[in-house]
Order: C-alpha cells, then sequence, then structure tokens
C-alpha cells in the first residue's frame, strides 16, 4: 500500500513508518540484545548497576523449555516437570532526538507471570495476567544517552496454571512512537452494518483521539478506507478542535457498495486508516485490518456465515509449541496454523487464555474463525497459584485490553469468557457478559461448559457434552439456546502407536479425578466402538502410550462425534481437544504431556490428522494406517485402516486386490490383513475415476537420514525459521517406523538451532541440545536465521547412518508485508 513504507535501519532493528509528510507514527521491534538473569537480583535498579555479566539474548524468551525435566520440579503434572521461578531482563537503549516533543511507549505483547517494569529505576507498573498485553508511557522518564528498561518476571509459585504456561518475556515487544496528538492505543472499533434496503455497508470507524499537547489544537481527521487490492475505496474527512488533554472518540462512517466479504476460503481484508492533519503536516497515521462478515448463531438451524451454513471445523489450541515452549516465533505459529488449514480445519479457540497478536493476524489472513477466550477460570484458582488470586482486582483491566485488542479482527467471531469456571455464580457470568457487550455488542459470548448458566448467548459443552442424550435433553429445557462444542472431541493418540483393543480413559485409565468413579454408571452413555480384534495384535507398547486408530477415547469417538454434527442442524460444531500435544497436564511422570494432540510436539501428524482431512477436507486424500513394518506377526490379520475422501476406496497388497470398500460418511474402510512384507496402497475413487493413491512399504533397518525443510530462503532478520523434518531410513529411502536412532544436527554459518524434538511423551531429553532420538522414525528441528548474509550449512548424521546436507539461503530483504502491517498498539 502506497502510504506503507518500509526501512531497515541498522542491521536488527525494524522500523516501520506511516507518512505522508514527515515522521507521523513509528513502531520499532524492540525484541534484540536484551540481557537475562535467572533468579531474583537485588539493586537492580541502581545507578550504574552492571548487567555485563547476564545472558544476551533475544525475545520472544522463555526460560522454562530450556530447563531440564525432573519429577521434583514444583510445577509438577501441570507443567510437564519443567522448572519456572523467577527472571530478569534488562535492555539498555540510546534516546534518539527524533523523539524530542513525541510520546514514546513499550509494548509487550505478553510476559509470563507477574511482570514488573522499570525505566531507569522509575517502576512503571505490574501485570500479573501471564497471557495480557500490556504497555507503558515512557516519555516522562526517557533522558538523553542510555535507558535501561528492566523486567522482573516471577513464575516462582506454581503450577501457576494447569497446563505448561512457559516463563519470561516470551511474546515480542515494541516501542511506539507517535506525536502528543494522536489517535489513542487499540484506538479504532471498526463495526458495518449492511442496508436490507439498498444492500449498501455502511462501515463505522470508531476512533479514539487525544492531545496530550499543552495547547488547544485544529485538526483535520481523514478517514480512509481501502479494499482488498490496496485502492481507496472510501474517505471521510472532519474539522475537531481538541484541548489540551482532551479525548474524543469521533465515528465517521463510509460506505461500500458490493465489498467483499471476508470468510475462511475467501478471507477479504480492508484496511481502515486515520491520518491526523495539521495546518498540511500530518501528526499521526494509524491503520487497521477489518473483514466485512455476517454471521448467525440460531437455535435450530446452527451457525451460518454470510448466509451460508456452516459447520465449524474447530480444535482447541495451547499456546505453545513443543520445543519452542511458549516462545514461538511467527514462522512456526504459521507452520502449525497451516497445517490446520490443509486438514480442513476452519476454527480455533484459543483455550484458555488470549493468544499473541500475530496469531488473530494469521488467522484473518488464512482464514480462521477464532472463539477467543480470556480466561480459564474466575475468581476461584483451578491449579494452586493460577490468576485465580488476582482476578477479582484485575479482571476488568485484563479483560477490556483484551477485547479491545482483539475486536477489529474478523477471524474473531465468538468471546469465551471462561473454561470450567469453578463455582461461578449467575451474578459473575452476567457481570461478565455485560462487560464484554458494552465494549463489543456484535459477537455473542460464550464459556467452556457454561451451558447452565442463564446469561450465556451460546451454550458451550466440554466433556459433559460427549455423553449420550446430553443436548438432547439440553434442548428440551432451552429450546431457544443454541448449542456448541467448546470442547469436544477428547481422544488420544501416540504418533505411530497402535492398539486394535478399544480404550476408554475414564474406564480403562481414569484420570486422577475420575479414579473412585464407577463407570457403569455411565456405560450406557459413552459411545462404544468396537474392538478391531478380538486378541489384541499390538502388545508390547508402553502403558502411557495410546492407539492411533479412532477408539483411545475419553467419552465419543472423532467419526461418532463428526456425524452427531453432521446428523443435526441446530449443532453448530466442536472445537476437538487438542490440535496438537501441548506440554503439561500430563497423567503423571515420567509422561510430560498427555497426548490429546491430533499433530504431535514436533508438529508431525498422527494419523488422526487425515481421519479430520478426510472428513473435513474436499480436497482429494489417500492415508493408510498403520505402517507396514511388523517382523514377527507374519500371517497375524492386522486391522488395515483407510481414510480417504473419495467415493471409494481400494487396498491392494502387493499388488493385489483385498476389495473395493464404499466410503460413507463415516469414512470407516478396515480390511483385516493376514500380515506380510512387502507393500500396501490405497487408491481412492471419486465417480470410477482415481483421485488420491498413497502407499507404505515394509522397511528394512535403518541406513541413512532424508531431510525435508519447509524452506530454503530465509531473511537476516534474527526471527525467521526453518522447519527440519528428518526421517531414518532404509537402504531404499523407506521411512524405518520404529527407529529410535540419536541423531546429531550440526549448524554453521549465519543461523542457530533453537530446538529439536521428536514427539515421544516419555522422551525427556532437554530441548536445547543438538542431539535427540527418533521416535517412531522422526524428529523435527527448527534453525532460526542470524542478521547477516550468507549460507546456513545443516548436517544430520547419526551412528550408522549415512548423513545429509542441506543448505539454507540468508538473504538481506525487505520485511514481509504481514509483519509491518500490524497495528497492535
Ligand atoms: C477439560 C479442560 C481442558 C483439559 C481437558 C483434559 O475438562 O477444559 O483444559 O484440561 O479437560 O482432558
Amino acid at each position: 500500500m502506497k502510504f506503507l513504507k518500509y526501512l531497515k535501519i541498522g542491521y536488527s532493528v525494524l522500523f516501520v513508518m506511516l507518512f505522508s509528510s514527515g515522521l507521523a507514527r513509528e513502531v520499532q521491534v524492540f525484541d534484540f540484545d536484551w540481557r537475562f538473569a535467572l533468579g531474583d537480583h537485588e539493586q537492580v535498579n541502581t545507578a550504574g548497576y552492571s548487567d555485563n555479566r547476564w545472558r544476551l539474548l533475544d525475545l520472544p524468551h522463555d526460560w522454562s523449555i530450556e530447563g531440564e525435566y525432573d519429577e521434583s520440579h514444583p510445577g509438577g503434572i501441570a507443567m510437564g516437570f519443567l522448572p519456572a521461578g523467577i527472571g530478569w531482563y534488562r535492555k539498555t537503549f540510546d534516546y534518539d532526538s527524533e523523539w524530542d516533543g513525541k510520546l514514546v511507549s513499550i509494548e509487550f505483547d505478553g510476559v509470563y507471570m507477574n511482570s514488573d517494569v522499570w525505566i531507569n529505576g522509575k517502576h512503571l507498573g505490574k501485570r500479573p495476567y501471564g497471557y495480557i498485553s500490556f504497555g507503558y508511557d515512557l516519555t516522562p522518564y526517557l533522558k538523553p544517552g542510555q535507558n535501561v528498561i528492566a523486567v522482573r518476571v516471577d513464575n516462582k509459585k506454581v503450577p501457576s496454571g494447569r497446563w505448561y504456561t512457559g516463563s519470561g518475556i516470551y511474546r515480542s515487544t515494541r516501542l511506539t512512537i507517535t506525536d502528543p496528538v494522536r489517535v489513542e492505543k487499540w484506538g479504532h472499533y471498526i463495526t458495518s452494518e449492511r442496508s436490507e434496503k439498498t444492500g449498501i455497508r455502511t462501515v463505522t470507524v470508531e476512533t479514539s483521539i487525544r492531545n496530550e499537547s499543552e495547547k488547544t489544537r485544529k485538526l483535520t481527521v481523514e478517514t480512509n478506507v481501502f479494499s482488498p487490492s490496496g485502492t481507496l475505496v472510501a474517505s471521510s474527512s472532519e474539522q475537531v478542535k481538541l484541548q489540551s488533554g482532551e479525548r474524543k472518540v469521533l465515528d465517521p462512517r463510509v460506505e461500500l457498495k458490493k465489498p467483499d466479504l471476508w470468510s475462511p476460503d475467501s478471507p477479504a481484508l480492508y484496511v481502515a486508516e486515520t491520518r491526523i492533519i495539521e495546518k498540511g503536516k500530518q501528526r499521526d497515521a494509524y491503520e487497521t485490518r477489518f473483514g466485512i462478515r455476517d454471521f448467525e448463531f440460531h437455535a435450530d438451524m446452527g451457525f451460518s456465515l454470510n448466509g451460508i451454513p456452516t459447520k465449524l471445523k474447530g480444535v482447541c489450541m495451547h499456546h505453545d509449541a513443543g520445543p519452542l515452549g511458549a516462545a514461538v516465533p511467527f514462522d512456526v505459529l504459521r507452520q502449525r496454523l497451516q497445517l490446520l488449514k490443509d486438514m480442513g480445519c476452519n476454527a480455533i479457540r484459543t483455550s484458555h487464555n488470549p493468544f499473541a497478536p500475530e496469531f488473530y493476524d494469521m488467522c484473518d489472513e488464512m482464514g480462521f474463525l477464532v472463539m477467543d477466550e480470556a480466561f480459564d477460570g474466575w475468581g476461584k484458582p483451578k491449579a494452586a497459584h493460577d490468576y485465580g488470586h488476582y482476578f477479582d482486582e484485575w479482571w476488568e483491566r485484563d479483560l477490556e485490553d483484551f477485547i479491545k485488542r482483539d475486536r477489529n479482527h474478523p477471524s474473531v467471531i465468538i468471546w469465551s469468557i471462561g473454561n470450567e469456571v469453578h463455582g461461578y455464580t449467575k451474578e459473575w457470568q452476567k457481570r461478565l457478559v455485560d462487560f464484554v457487550k458494552d465494549l463489543d455488542p456484535t459477537r455473542p459470548v460464550t464459556q467452556g461448559r457454561g451451558y447452565a448458566g442463564p446469561h450465556i448467548d451460546i451454550a458451550g459443552f466440554n466433556g459433559h457434552g460427549e455423553f449420550r442424550g446430553t443436548f438432547e435433553k439440553y434442548r428440551k429445557d432451552f429450546p431457544e439456546r443454541t448449542i456448541i462444542g467448546t470442547e469436544i472431541t477428547h481422544t488420544l493418540q501416540t504418533r505411530g502407536v497402535y492398539r486394535t483393543k478399544t480404550w476408554y480413559r475414564v474406564r480403562d485409565n481414569p484420570a486422577p479425578w475420575e479414579i473412585g468413579k464407577k463407570f457403569s454408571s455411565i456405560e450406557d452413555r459413552v459411545y462404544k466402538i468396537p474392538d478391531l480384534s478380538e486378541e489384541e495384535v499390538f502388545v508390547d507398547e508402553p502403558r502411557q502410550y495410546d492407539s492411533s486408530y479412532d477408539n483411545s477415547i475419553v467419552r465419543i469417538g472423532v467419526r461418532d462425534e463428526w456425524m452427531r454434527v453432521l446428523d443435526n442442524d441446530y449443532y453448530t460444531g466442536n472445537f476437538r481437544w487438542t490440535a496438537f500435544d501441548y506440554i503439561g497436564e500430563s497423567f503423571g511422570w515420567p509422561a510430560r504431556t498427555a497426548n490429546f494432540g491430533i499433530i504431535d510436539l514436533a508438529g508431525i501428524p498422527k494419523d488422526h490428522y487425515y481421519l479430520y482431512q478426510s472428513l473435513w477436507s474436499d480436497e482429494p486424500m489417500a492415508h493408510i494406517l498403520p505402517h507396514w513394518t511388523h517382523p514377527g506377526k507374519e500371517g497375524i490379520e492386522i486391522p488395515v485402516v483407510g481414510y480417504t475422501n473419495g467415493d471409494t476406496a481400494e487396498l491392494f497388497l502387493n499388488g493385489e486386490s483385498l476389495g473395493v470398500q464404499a466410503v460413507d460418511q463415516r469414512k470407516d474402510t478396515v480390511w483385516m490383513v493376514p500380515y506380510e512384507s512387502g507393500s500396501l496402497r490405497l487408491v481412492s475413487r471419486k465417480d470410477g475415476k482415481t483421485v488420491a493413491v498413497t502407499s507404505v512399504r515394509t522397511a528394512k533397518s535403518a541406513k541413512s537420514v532424508t531431510l525435508a525443510l519447509d524452506k530454503e530462503i530465509v531473511r537476516a532478520n534474527r526471527k525467521d525459521v526453518v522447519r527440519v523434518d528428518i526421517e531414518i531410513c532404509d537402504a531404499k529411502g523407506n521411512c524405518v517406523p520404529l527407529a529410535d536412532n540419536r541423531v546429531e544436527v550440526a549448524i554453521s554459518g549465519p543461523g542457530r538451532l533453537i530446538g529439536v524434538e521428536n514427539g515421544d511423551i516419555l522422551d525427556l531429553d532437554p530441548h536445547k541440545v543438538s542431539s535427540r532420538k527418533a521416535f517412531r522414525g522422526k524428529l523435527v528441528a527448527f534453525v532460526q536465521a542470524g542478521d547477516v548474509e550468507g549460507a546456513i550449512d545443516l548436517v544430520v548424521s547419526g551412528e550408522g547412518l549415512k548423513s545429509q546436507r542441506a543448505s539454507i539461503t540468508v538473504v538481506s530483504e525487505e520485511p514481509a508485508a504481514f509483519e509491518v502491517t500490524r497495528n497492535y498498539n
């Protein structure tokens, strides 16, 4: 867009300027070269304190993920046995004379938790909630020459959440420099309304402006709207007089005749820009992306988007990403979301807290519908030391900041005010719902397992909704309520692990809170899944591993649940627990996670991923499970399952057809195949035409590795990340499904290895090392760009394995529009 100008200054600092004449607003990435020291430190804020011996690092940073797994860590099961504690950060920066007469603020997208921030020894404030974005005005305390920001992060009392939280300044930071006459932080609120009569869309760009100078100012405030292709499509302008210290909320309206509508399939994004002009000089330019869409939740007809009935094919996510912990680089988040997109997923629940701002930008761009969740619990703690202790004092502030930050994202379609809130009262529910509605009346409010409360717009069901008959009964009692599966389906699977006998968590391996409960009382309400064989075929797997057939469930399997969604118009859809394995909330040492993800900690899809793809995506696909390397099982019947979305599927063993099966809505095709080594091939056809083919082969012993890089060029920005998928193969290149060889990942050149992960819940190797065992034949390494151009040389080797080499080119380039058009402030 023509009003955006990108400047790259120095080797690592990124500036964004929105301008027409003169400097208007500058947003400076503030993530580089912080000093860090674990533990508590005194005198940090006294003049002359030297942090020379502190570690030098870039944000985002999570010190918990750098630690070792240990059963004695007080975070226990919740933290996945990783450490927590107290940490200090300091950053020294030079005052820039360009800032004379300007306002300078610092923005934190998230600090876990209990942060205290100082500038030059002056305490700026405290924020207990570790998932909230916040900032401070630095202007009065800045001085010529060197300035120091210090941040104390206190995650000592753990568990401070029910899952792995991470510890530290684990999201990005920025400096924002503006004129004293400016658009306020989160100063846009964009809504639109369509006239039934004319079809014309009126867009209101509510704009909060403020004059923090000492004089009265006469200003022209211009509002421009740009189409998804960047064309100016509407403008308005007004004269405003602002006295010193005065704040005004304007609500300019512009009309759009036939706007492009936003949807997951076509995520059209407009940009609204506000310019504040005084005597021909631009004082501020502030922009926000938005989308135009209509949606409805209907008690009988479910959800519709832009008039089209749409089922929510949703997933719950936690904020961490395997070996990177809570400090997730943009590229890794984008890779993860792309995996979900390719699976056919169209919705994400931010369970159970606000996510990083870039997450919502990516959802806007890639096309996901978001249930944006504010809290896990309220004033009654759910984990011993969680936010519940701070809720009464902080909830209004945190909820306001959260809604104001996120309410312009077209992806966000529902607010969730909590999850399985302990002991909530109707009064509190009303208080929170009303509070949200005051700030944003355009979206409904729900709550995970909040269906019983009278004030909620949409009845959210978690695990309880997985019991047979729950919805039917609820609809009788509350016919006017729309139903959503806030947290359905819970199933567990370990990548590459199979069991042919069905397993129910509530019966076979009760979760701690279910121990002692009588399974017989709920027996007839659980959705039963027939065993795949009379005798267990795979007998030697560790107890903590779960089966990757759709037969390791809590109360309902994936297919039964999706049939409920399809069969019932009223059922809007569900958010499965979970998309990715997340650290923590394991069923006990030495497991670091419970394996709820359809994608493992490394980001490698499990078989369930393809099951969902067959149910949710129209892109032709075919997938076979299990693998076909089972020495010693010759002649034993192994259930072979095909996931396809064609109308028939045919399985071949060593070239011979084992029969064609019709593929119905349940996508349930199973062949009982007496094992013999060789190859299995699955052919998916639609109207008699082959649309997808896949095969698996018996592998011999491990001889080499193969590498697959998600990209080979990165920018010298200390941010870009390459994902390297590593597979252990036999001499012919077949993946060896049970291989657990230790491999070494060596990097040289302008980049660094930021994590290696294999997805094994029982592998407690530390994350920040270069050597790791493969799990079920695979692992993933993440390589981050440095700040100079050149080539990163990557060598992956292992004992007895032929090593492989790859090269990553690091180029100097202007930043991508994505990273600079974000307006988080
Ligand atoms: C749910 C809860 C989730 C997670 C899940 C594990 O009840 O809302 O956060 O704890 O159980 O089964």
